[in-house]
């Protein structure tokens, strides 16, 4: 199986990416990527692994319309509905180790949340520090380290008591990438410096402690891995463990992640 056949989700699964994530996780972290690297007017930008295109959207915001703006995913779906909203914006399936565009013809290279799924991320970021102009700038973001994060924390250590410590790794893709250190060399390995580096206090909004919970264990293998009274255990158990961040029927759940901005 290709990379590309590996990733692709349908297209309901896209919308309800776009209609219940942007706005629950992602769209936070968009004008924090985009302000970092300092995108301005007349700037040619590119967002890697754009998912249905939340950054690059808040770049074209920006460029108001001068200077112009390419989103790439693997996901075929996730562009079909990135096309959909901004339709003026260009939109191509890549997969991030091997970007099909010349060397140094960004100014800008984002890439949101999108580090941790990728195979070889070295090759991934000396991509895009091939493409981007020795000036420029790349900025990434990638939700921090397990342990600073309050919320998803404490719904993996339940994980680990209920399904073992194999089942609280098969969790971990997210976390996977969010040591500050880590990252840095990460970077340095790919030819990029880091310029500016700080954590955000992030939230993760969703409907319940149950669609959190959802979302985390059906969307991760561990679920094909678990029996439904397991399943209905970690979710009994998460409501009191998680239930201080849930008010007027809403869950705000910490969502720790760092926002860089790198150069070559
Ligand atoms: C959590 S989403 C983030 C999407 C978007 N940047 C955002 O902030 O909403 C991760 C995205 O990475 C994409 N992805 C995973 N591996 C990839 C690869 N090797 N090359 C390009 N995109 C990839 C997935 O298809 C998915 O759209």
């Amino acid at each position: 199986m290709t990379a590309i056949e590996k990733f692709q989700v349908s297209l309901e699964a896209a919308e309800a990416y776009e209609d219940l994530f942007v706005p629950g996780i992602f769209a936070e972290w968009a004008p924090l990527i985009v302000e970092a690297t300092g995108v301005s007017p007349g700037q040619a930008v590119l967002d890697v692994a754009c998912g249905t295109g939340i950054a690059a959207r808040t770049a074209a915001d920006v460029l108001g319309g001068s200077g112009t703006v390419v989103g790439t995913d693997l996901n075929e779906s996730m562009l079909t509905v990135a096309r959909r909203v901004r339709p003026d914006l260009t939109w191509q399936q890549a997969d991030a180790q091997h970007l099909p565009y010349p060397d140094r013809s960004f100014d800008v290279v984002l890439c949101q949340m999108g580090l941790m799924f990728f195979d070889d991320r070295v090759a991934a970021l000396s991509e895009m520090a091939r493409v981007v102009t020795s000036d420029g700038k790349m900025g990434l973001v990638v939700p921090s380290k397990i342990e600073n994060q309050p919320a998803y924390s404490r719904l993996t250590e339940i994980v680990a008591d209920e399904a073992g410590p194999e089942g609280a790794a098969l969790l971990s893709t997210y976390w996977s990438c969010g040591d500050a250190d880590e990252l840095t060399s990460m970077l340095n390995a790919a030819g990029l410096r880091v310029v500016t580096l700080y954590e955000h206090p992030g939230t993760a909004s969703f409907a319940s402690v149950d669609d959190l919970v959802k979302t985390e264990i059906e969307g991760s293998p561990l679920y094909s891995r678990i029996t439904e009274q397991t399943y209905q255990r970690i979710r009994e158990r998460a409501r009191s463990a998680l239930g201080e961040w849930e008010t007027n029927g809403r869950l705000d759940a910490p969502l720790r992640g760092l926002v860089v901005c790198a150069g070559r």
